[in-house]
């Protein structure tokens, strides 16, 4: 029997979780299996989804949806998204402290019930988290990647694409480092509009107001909502899940343990990775540029920095 890949979402219950299982289930990538600490949530979220299917055609007519981490048993693919998300005004990483603890536990099952799936992490504080869960797992590096990249490179491209009143289907640009307000890093060195560079579009100062917004894309809009947005990083992460499942290898700005690449050793940042059905199988180096290098080495402090809290609660 031919069968189609297995996604189980954990932390359907919330809103990303939920945008995943939209997005994905718009795409038809495959089964999908709804997990959240609260029975209730997954079922609304799964039933929601479903009555879309008449209008938007789907051929799924229905999902699984549970409390029981079981239902995870041999996924292809597992999204967490689980942990609570920033209100405004809160630093993603203030949410350590409860989210570490969250993500560990369910990797455990993750480890348990799904040993070989490609793991995508969402939860935050990001890439500490994605360190979790490689700890707790085990999992060979390729098999967790963090989505952040990807949430982070579109709201890039968006704000290129309206500072300098173009289609953002041409605005090819990418952040690399932590996922944090402060410490990401925009990266204009490479960045071009039709293949020619943003430099010939946008003045300094311009470009300077782009990077600074795209930093604070995610408080800005936790800031309008009174919670973290959902949209963006649902349909990134659906991206991801997309590139795995239909083996696209696709090139993609993803959180990684870094092993030498980039001249860091042990540390989890985004990178540009090649992913696969077999998860981030390569990682692409590059020349950065003196100011994006510095940024870049701040960011991999900063998550060293979180990564040493993080260690706390893997004891
Ligand atoms: C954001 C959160 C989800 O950046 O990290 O919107």
């Amino acid at each position: 029997m031919i069968k189609r890949p297995k996604i189980a979402i954990v932390g359907a219950g919330g809103n990303v979780g939920a945008a995943v299982a939209q997005w994905a289930a718009q795409k038809e990538l495959g089964e999908l299996v709804l997990i959240d600490i609260k029975a209730g949530p997954a079922e609304g979220r799964a039933l929601d989804l479903t009555q879309c299917g008449p209008w938007e055609g789907f051929n799924n007519t229905s999902f699984v949806a549970t409390d029981k981490s079981e239902a995870m048993q041999d996924a292809d693919v597992v999204v967490m998204t689980a942990g609570v998300p920033r209100k405004p005004g809160q630093s993603r990483e203030e949410l350590i402290n409860i989210n570490a603890g969250i993500v560990k536990g369910i990797c455990g099952d993750v480890k348990k019930y799904a040993p070989n799936c490609v793991l995508i992490v969402v939860s935050n504080p990001l890439d500490a988290m994605v360190f979790v869960a490689k700890q707790v797992t085990g999992f060979p590096r390729e098999r967790v990647v963090g989505s952040a990249g990807v949430l982070d490179s579109a709201r890039f491209r968006t704000y290129l694409a309206l500072a300098a009143g173009v289609s953002v289907e041409d605005v090819q640009a990418i952040v690399l480092g932590a996922h944090t307000d402060k410490d990401m890093v925009p990266i204009l060195s490479t960045a071009t509009i039709g293949n020619v560079p943003v430099s010939k579009f946008l003045s300094p100062e311009k470009l300077n107001e782009v990077v600074e917004n795209t930093k604070k894309g995610g408080a800005t809009l936790t800031g309008l909502i009174g919670t973290s947005a959902w949209l963006a990083p649902g349909s990134g992460t659906a991206l991801m899940v997309e590139a795995i499942v239909r083996n696209q290898g696709r090139v993609l700005p993803c959180s990684v343990e870094l092993n030498g690449e980039f001249g860091v050793k042990g540390a989890f940042v985004g990178v540009p990775v090649k992913l696969s059905a077999k998860g981030a199988e390569r990682i692409y180096e590059f020349e950065l540029s003196p100011s994006e290098k510095e940024a870049f080495g701040k960011s991999v402090a900063a998550n060293t920095e979180l990564m040493n809290i993080a260690r706390g609660f893997l004891g």
